[in-house]
Parts: structure tokens; C-alpha cells; sequence
């Protein structure tokens, strides 16, 4: 028996026999020699059939391995810098397991409808593979990051009893005895009492926005990392807003180069990703939309059009703080020296990306925030325990939010963020 091993690990074995179990993701003949393109999910190695040297049932299988069928094969690895990866397999043994039927996704140009309609099979294919390893990447380096910061891992519930960013976007759902329930928008407000009993907190998981937008930037269900500190001001969450963001840009370069390579991206405007990103207020935008001839009235907050206006000034993420009070949230605190200003910040990523992130520094004092929450129109009941965080040593702190696809989507450089997330849940989909 040959070692059973994965791809991305041949490299180890150069010259010996090794057995891959995978998918046939292409082949070609020429006279007595196949050419099978493997792949096993960590990676794509071309394996070679020679009539001569591979066991007969071996080759004859290789006239019925249709497209997706799938395998097990055993050669011996050989160091080829020309192949794909850098290794080829020698053949000897190859055993089909399931002749796949006609597969419906073909290298040729398919609709991006049709595509998917056939997500479960499309993540297949090189590029969408590659986009959700460095998801998978980003999460995690995101974790490891905050881990080492000395911050709590604090889940946040998905059903929840009132909304948090604004009732326009609730997706509601029944709950137990004539009760409703709505599904999260943000897990900001739980994160808020973690930071209280950890003084350091981060949520991560699933938030939902009942949002009928069709543009490349919304998603219905979006993950989002949702960093929250006590004893921390507007300022703090600046700085760590802008490392975190680095420090995921620049370990996908080192780590994901390979997925990189395959999505054609740009390396040069990820290099650039580096402190200090440019800090303007919300003030200082408008006057830059000015200059571009674009006068936005004071007051609305910025559109995804704006947001690409004013990203593509600079070659690196651009920080904008102190929006107009009003248009925002009513757990944002207001800037005791502009009170019509909020004490919060949005970063946009380069290149037209628009906002990545979103936080603030929080309302702290209790009788502002009732105020608030009156002048939002928000049940008093339903924010009870939110109120007490007010009454039991409340301290200045701070958070944001940074959605999960809209920075997969940049590092990718991928236009649309269905493609960021396995199953996406858009406006006019659901399925698969
Ligand atoms: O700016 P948002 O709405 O902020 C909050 O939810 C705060 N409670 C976060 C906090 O302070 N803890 O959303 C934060 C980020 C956005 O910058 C964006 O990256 C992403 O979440 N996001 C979306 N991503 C995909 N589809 C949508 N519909 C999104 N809405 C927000
Ligand atoms: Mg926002």
C-alpha cells in the first residue's frame, strides 16, 4: 500500500509511490498517454498514464473518467517545475469510484444566473476555490490576531427581540408563545456587555439585513467580526481598525499567494496596504466630493457611489470619521465638542470597494441613550438590559464592525460579493 496523501503535500514524497483520492477536473490523450488534471480540494496535480508503465485496468479507466468523476490513483511523484504546483504524478494504479454524469459546468463561459443556480457545484471550479480559501484565511488570521490581543471570543445570539440597526431591515420570524423574533443585524449590542465582564471582546458569525438592494455590495446574511473595548475612545478604534486591516492584507499576501496568482489580482495595490491610512472627517469628504463636482447635501450619509468617489483619491484604505448624528445609529455617542457630529467612523477599502468597516464610540451616559432610544422609536422594554449596562459602571468604550465579504471580496478583487460566501442569500435568491 502506497501513502495515502493530500496534494499540497506531494512535495514530500518526491520519488516515492503516494495514493490521492480526488475529482477528475480534466483530461487529454496524446497516443498512449493520458493527462489527468486532479483535483483533491487542497490542490491540482497533473497525473500521467502511460499505457505501457500503468497497470491495464488503470489506463482502461481512464477512457471512462468523464468530468468530476471521482477517484483514487496511485504513481510516484516527480518534481516538474512546468507542471501546475511544481509536481506530476507517474501513474501506475488508478481506481474509479463514481463515474460522474455530464457535468453541467464546462470550461466554457457560462451565465452568471446559471453559475448560480449550480453554486453547490461551482465552488469547484479554481477562482471560486480560491476566493473562499483566503475567506477561510481571513477569518481566521482575524481570530488569531485579536486572540493575541488578549480579546474574548463572545458569540452573540441570532435571534434577538429588537432591532439594533434601524427597523427597516428586519427579517422577523415567529418565536415562542405570540412572540416575534428578528433575526440579527449586528451583534454589536451583546458584544457591548462582553466588553463589560472581558473588557476585551469580539463577536463573529451570520447578521441579516432585510435590505431590497440589488447592488454588488449587499448581502441579506453577511458574517461580520465585531471587535468591542471598555476603557476605549473613537481614537483607539481607529488605530486598531487600521492594524487589523493590515495585518489581514498583508499575511494573505505571505500566506495565500498561490490563490492570489489564480485570481489574476493586483499585488501592488495590496502592498500598498500599509499605515497610516489617510483620517478625513465626514466634512472634509463632502469637500473632496466638491472638488469632484458632486455637492452632497450635509446630513445624508454617503451612498456606495460617493464611497467610490472618495476611496479612489487614495492608494490605501481611507478613514472617515464624525458623520452627522442624525443619519446614524442611536447607540453612537455625539461628539461632546459638535454634538451634531458622531463620535464614529467608517473605513473604506482602496480601489472602489467602498466601506469595510463601521463602528463608533458608544452612548455611556444613561439618561442620553433613553433619549435616544425615545427619539428612535425604540421599545424602552425591549433595552432594558442594554440601559443597565448604563446604571452598572458604564465607561467610555468602543467597536466596529468589519463585514467578512466586502474584505474577501477587495483582498480578491472580485467585483460582486456573491462570490465572497459559499451559499449567498441575495434580494431575488435563496437557493440552492
Ligand atoms: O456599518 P454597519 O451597519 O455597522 C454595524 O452593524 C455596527 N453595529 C458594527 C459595530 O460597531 N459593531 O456594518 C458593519 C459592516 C459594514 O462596514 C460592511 O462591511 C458590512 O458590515 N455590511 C454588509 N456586508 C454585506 N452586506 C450587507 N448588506 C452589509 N451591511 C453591512
Ligand atoms: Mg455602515
Amino acid at each position: 500500500m502506497s501513502q495515502i496523501t493530500t496534494i499540497d503535500q506531494v512535495g514530500a514524497y518526491v520519488g516515492q509511490m503516494v495514493t490521492i483520492r480526488g475529482w477528475l477536473y480534466n483530461k487529454r490523450s496524446s497516443g498512449k498517454i493520458r493527462f489527468l488534471l486532479i483535483r483533491d480540494g487542497t490542490g491540482i496535480i497533473q497525473s500521467v498514464v502511460v499505457k505501457s508503465e500503468a497497470a491495464p485496468e488503470a489506463f482502461n479507466a481512464t477512457e471512462i473518467l468523464t468530468q468530476e468523476s471521482s477517484l483514487e490513483i496511485s504513481g510516484t511523484v516527480r518534481a516538474d517545475a512546468r507542471a501546475p504546483g511544481g509536481y506530476e504524478l507517474q501513474v501506475s494504479d488508478l481506481r474509479a469510484i463514481q463515474i460522474a454524469e455530464d457535468y453541467p459546468i464546462s470550461p466554457k463561459e457560462h451565465g452568471v444566473s446559471f453559475l448560480l443556480d449550480h453554486r453547490h457545484l461551482w465552488l469547484r471550479s479554481s477562482k471560486q476555490h480560491a476566493v473562499l480559501r483566503i475567506r477561510s484565511y481571513v477569518i481566521q488570521a482575524a481570530q488569531t490576531y485579536l486572540n493575541r490581543k488578549g480579546f474574548v471570543l463572545f458569540d452573540a445570539p441570532i435571534l434577538t427581540p429588537a432591532a439594533c440597526e434601524g427597523t427597516s431591515t428586519l427579517f422577523e420570524t415567529d418565536y415562542f408563545y405570540g412572540e416575534k423574533a428578528y433575526l440579527s443585524q449586528s451583534g454589536q449590542l451583546y458584544a457591548e456587555a462582553g466588553a463589560m465582564a472581558f473588557g476585551k471582546v469580539y463577536t463573529l458569525g451570520p447578521t441579516f439585513r432585510a435590505e431590497k438592494s440589488k447592488t454588488r455590495r449587499h448581502l441579506a446574511e453577511f458574517w461580520m467580526l465585531e471587535p468591542e473595548m471598555a476603557f476605549a475612545e473613537l481614537e483607539d478604534i481607529l488605530s486598531l481598525a487600521e492594524d487589523l486591516v493590515t495585518h489581514l492584507v498583508q499575511s494573505v499576501l505571505t500566506d495565500r499567494s498561490e490563490e492570489l496568482k489564480v485570481l489574476e489580482r493586483d499585488l501592488t495595490k495590496l502592498q500598498s496596504v500599509v499605515p497610516p491610512f489617510p483620517r478625513i472627517t465626514y466634512d472634509q469628504a463632502l469637500d473632496l466630493l466638491k472638488e469632484k463636482g458632486i455637492s452632497h447635501p450635509w446630513g445624508d450619509d454617503f451612498g456606495a457611489n460617493e464611497d467610490a468617489i472618495i476611496s479612489e483619491q487614495f492608494d490605501r484604505p481611507v478613514i472617515i470619521t464624525h458623520y452627522p448624528l442624525e443619519t446614524k445609529a442611536f447607540y453612537m455617542k455625539s461628539d461632546p465638542q459638535k454634538p451634531d457630529l458622531a463620535l464614529c467612523v467608517d473605513v473604506l477599502a482602496s480601489e472602489g470597494y467602498g466601506e469595510i468597516i463601521g463602528g463608533s464610540q458608544r452612548e455611556d451616559d444613561y439618561d442620553t441613550l433613553l433619549q435616544r432610544l425615545v427619539q428612535h422609536n425604540l421599545p424602552r422594554e425591549s433595552f432594558e438590559w442594554y440601559l443597565d449596562l448604563r446604571r452598572y459602571g458604564s465607561v467610555p468604550h468602543s467597536g466596529f464592525g468589519l463585514g467578512i465579504e466586502r474584505t474577501v471580496a477587495w483582498i480578491c478583487g472580485i467585483n460582486h460579493l456573491r462570490e465572497a460566501i459559499p451559499f449567498p442569500r441575495l434580494l431575488q435568491r435563496m437557493y440552492p
